[in-house]
């Protein structure tokens, strides 16, 4: 494969897919769809990746940056032919052999795009066609073979006769050329045919014609081959992945309970010996470690969770990382740029933001911790707030190590609490609380003895109790 340059046509709107978003652009599992195709080509060894651009084109590398590939680009989507001549010049200043793949045509493995390749240079072929079986071929390109066995040419679905559309293998799309064949036919193809595009498919009769070789590997699973059109088959796609990264992942040691109700996406890895509850969706580059619980409903993108820990259920948890150990919800919400230390507890209906949760520390119910940098074993009590946002900037809170917030307070940024340091419940804390001193901002309480009643004698008729005889006589 290292000899290979790769070319991914993603030019195309996908009228089918009635979407104002470009076809290629659209996700499965979180990822979009050209990305499956540029990082199984990369894992196959391609070292030059052009991908051609066209409709959305910044939406279609917006989704691609970062994963170092070069953009040609087509201006009208004239067909798949104009778009491997859109790329012309890459091809040039290459020396490799062209491999070209569909942007809508995810479920290609690397492991066959590698097998084609190797095909391609045993048979010294001009053109060599990844091509599938299908029990439904409605769609695709038919793939015609001479009596010998030799793949003569591509007939497009609108193109074929009657006879050509009862075939039952198809054209996948991806095909390696020798450079030298493509470049010598890709600029001589014509629009001659119903749909009046520049059709790649053409260069198959191209070749054959001239007598050249033309090799064709037929994919045993033919899953790996469908392309992309409508929305269905965007989710038979995800159907297809879920699968395939379920089975992976439990061949590593990960138990998941419900491998078609759990949904974790292709760039996620897990550690053995963790169990994933029912519905759990997992998506973007998330690590999760041994050992880990993840209870039913859980939502994590993008983090990092250690050996042993446990999100139970109904938490989500975006762009974090959850030490070891620790534990998060039921129903918590984890925030980008928060990182609980080891062992940790992070409760029901907690949220928190962009904060350092320090060793073995607690928020169990009901809080809010923003912008904070949170010591180890601290308990911050039901129901205490950050208040990190004046209404124009955002301000820090810093709680030292083994400080107790009671519960209702809030904690008004920027702020610190020295380390030892108790918070009486219900405070407003303004001002910086040394080291191990006691905060109490609460109005001292007072009783008033049978206000009730004398003033609402209602409520407690309402209530169905009596009204206390010697509380009667003392009134009268
Ligand atoms: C194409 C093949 C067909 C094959 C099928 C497999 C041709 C003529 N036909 O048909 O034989 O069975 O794929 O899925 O090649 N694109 C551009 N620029 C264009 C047109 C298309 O970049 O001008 C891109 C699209 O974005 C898409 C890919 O090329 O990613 C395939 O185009 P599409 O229109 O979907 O081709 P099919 O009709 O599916
Ligand atoms: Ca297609």
């Amino acid at each position: 494969m290292k000899k290979c340059q790769a070319v991914i046509l993603a030019a195309g709107s996908g009228t089918r897919m009635k979407s104002a978003l470009p076809k290629v652009a659209h996700e499965i599992l979180g990822k979009a769809m050209v990305n499956y195709v540029v990082d199984e080509v990369k894992k196959a060894g391609a070292k030059e990746v052009v991908v051609v651009v066209g409709y959305g084109r910044e939406i279609v590398e917006g989704k691609i940056a970062g994963r170092g590939v070069t953009y040609a680009l087509q201006e009208k989507q004239l067909g798949t032919g104009d778009a491997v001549r859109a790329a012309i010049r890459d091809i040039k200043k290459s020396d490799r052999d062209v491999l070209v793949l569909c942007g809508d045509a995810p479920l290609v493995r690397a492991d066959t795009l590698k097998k084609l390749v190797r095909l391609h240079r045993r048979e010294k072929a001009a053109v060599t066609v990844l091509t599938g079986l299908l029990e439904d071929p409605s769609g695709y390109g038919r793939v015609i073979r001479e009596p010998s066995g030799a793949i003569a040419r591509i007939v497009e679905e609108k193109d074929a006769s009657a006879e050509e559309r009862s075939i039952n293998e198809i054209n996948s799309g991806s095909y390696v050329f020798s450079r030298k064949f493509l470049l010598e036919n890709i600029e001589s193809l014509v629009p001659e045919n119903v749909q009046k595009e520049y059709l790649l498919t053409d260069l198959v009769y191209r070749a054959f014609f001239a007598g050249e070789k033309v090799s064709g590997y037929l994919v045993p699973d033919s899953d790996e081959i469908v392309g992309i059109n409508s929305r269905e088959e965007l989710a038979f796609a995800a159907g297809v992945v879920t699968l395939r990264v379920a089975e992976s992942l439990m061949r590593g040691g990960v138990t998941i309970e419900d491998p078609y109700n759990s949904y974790v996406g292709p760039d996620v890895k897990v550690g053995a010996d963790t169990v994933i509850e029912p519905g759990v969706v997992i998506r973007g580059a998330t690590r999760i470690g041994k050992n880990v619980r993840l209870g039913t409903g859980v939502y994590i993108e993008g983090s990092d969770i250690r050996e042993a820990a446990e999100i139970l259920p109904y938490s989500v948890v975006i762009q974090a990382v959850v030490g070891k150990g620790a534990r998060v919800g039921p129903f918590a919400h984890l925030r980008p740029e928060s990182v609980l230390m080891e062992g940790a507890r992070i409760g029901n209906f907690v949220e928190v933001k962009k904060s350092r949760i320090g060793k073995g520390s607690k928020a169990n119910h009901l809080a809010y911790v923003g912008d904070s940098t949170v010591g180890a074993q601290v308990n911050i009590g039901a129901g205490t707030i950050t208040c990190n946002y004046d209404g124009i900037a955002k301000h820090e809170t810093v709680i030292g190590d083994g400080v107790f917030v009671g519960s209702d307070t809030q904690l008004v940024a920027p702020v610190k609490i020295g380390r030892g340091a108790v918070i009486g419940a219900g405070a407003t804390v303004t001002d910086d609380v040394p080291p191990f001193a006691l905060a109490l901002s609460r109005a001292k309480q007072q009783n008033i003895a049978n206000w009730v009643i004398r003033k609402k004698p209602e409520l407690i008729k309402k209530a169905g109790l009596e009204i206390p005889k010697r509380e009667k006589k003392k009134r009268g």
